[in-house]
């Protein structure tokens, strides 16, 4: 019975490295438990795709896996997010909701970003661990659920134990199983595995082809030390697909963001009007080739008038090779 929360597809999940099999086999083991568990690692790592893994290897797995980021609703709205509410609860309460506790029901749940839970909900939260009941907002009903919780956080939850910031006897509850998800750096035979996997996606998205990795490219992505781990190969190997002429994917392709060059006017005294000029040539091409050469979809990226481009195109005798 998926619902359009729990619609989202799972992801593939791309494993190579020892760190990250024997993660693995810890998940599998987890699994077949109840047990809260506490997913920690930096951001990027792939912290939602192993809560993907713990309920998809779980006697749960044909159940709704219900995801809820607690940082990105004010608490009221959160509230009612997880916990639904009764009409009439508030000005816009016009009819019974049911919230995402109760959607998970016989599932699991995964509240990423706990951290980032209010204190109040922290005690509405240990209670749904405790007694497995709740009330909806405005309402005195216990609502009874059988739902395992699955948490996330890239912040550092025992200093905000310290802090007082998040109650200790929720953390105690939640960490019977803590997972820390290493860094990319120190998983570097993840990097050509998940590198291989975004370029085809990648490519079938762009409609290229492209046949791997330049060695330098291969060489700087294994060197690199991805502070936005995963994440950020994602994006790379992304822009790389976009801007990359291929046949193979270059380095620049991968990281022309982080080594800037600064163009130099082709001709002529180095005055700032060619200066500025070289620059506009340089940054309108760049960006027709993010946008696939495609004027409208430009114009809108460099907040101009479509006629503008056309003229600067002119102009400039900005050309393209053809994809
Ligand atoms: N092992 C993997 N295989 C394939 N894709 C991965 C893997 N790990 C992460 N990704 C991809 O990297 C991106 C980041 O992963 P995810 O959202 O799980 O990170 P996170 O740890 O939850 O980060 P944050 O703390 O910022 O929320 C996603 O697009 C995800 O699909
Ligand atoms: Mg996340």
């Amino acid at each position: 019975m998926p619902s359009k929360i729990d619609a989202k597809e799972y992801h593939t999940l791309i494993a190579k490295s020892p760190l990250i099999l024997e993660k693995l086999e810890i998940i599998d083991r987890v699994a077949q438990t109840d047990s809260s568990v506490l997913i920690l690692g930096e951001s990027g790592v792939g912290k939602e795709l192993f809560a993907e893994q713990i309920h998809l290897r779980s006697p749960r797995s044909g159940a709704p896996f219900i995801r809820v980021n607690c940082a990105a609703l004010p608490e009221g709205l959160l509230e009612s997010e997880l916990f639904g509410h009764v009409k009439g609860a508030f000005t816009n309460a016009i009819q019974n909701r049911r919230g995402r506790f109760e959607l998970a029901d016989t599932g699991t749940i995964f509240l990423d970003e706990i951290g980032d839970l209010s204190l109040a909900l922290q005690s509405k939260l240990l209670r749904v661990i405790q007694q497995k009941t709740f009330e909806k907002v405005g309402s005195n009903t216990p609502v009874t659920v059988d739902v395992r919780i699955l948490a996330a956080t890239n912040k550092d939850i025992e200093a905000l134990v310290e802090k007082g910031e998040f109650r200790s006897d929720l953390y105690y509850r939640i960490n019977v199983f803590p997972i820390h998800i290493p860094p990319l750096r120190q998983r570097p035979e993840d990097i050509p595995e998940l590198a291989g996997f975004f370029m085809k996606k990648y490519q079938t998205e762009t409609k290229k082809q492209f046949t791997g990795f330049s060695n330098d490219a291969m060489e700087f992505m294994l060197s690199y030390s991805w502070p936005g781990n995963i994440r950020e190969l994602q994006n790379s190997v992304e822009r790389a697909c976009v801007i990359g002429k291929g046949p193979r994917i270059q380095k620049d392709d991968l990281f022309f963001r982080t080594a800037p060059v600064i163009p130099e006017p082709a001709e002529g005294s180095r005055n700032l009007k060619n200066a500025i000029n070289a620059f506009k040539i340089q940054f309108i091409q760049k960006v027709l080739e993010e946008n696939k050469w495609n004027q409208t979809e430009t114009a809108k990226a460099l907040d101009i008038q479509r006629t503008y481009l056309s003229r600067l195109i002119k102009e400039f005798s900005i050309k393209g090779e053809e994809h």
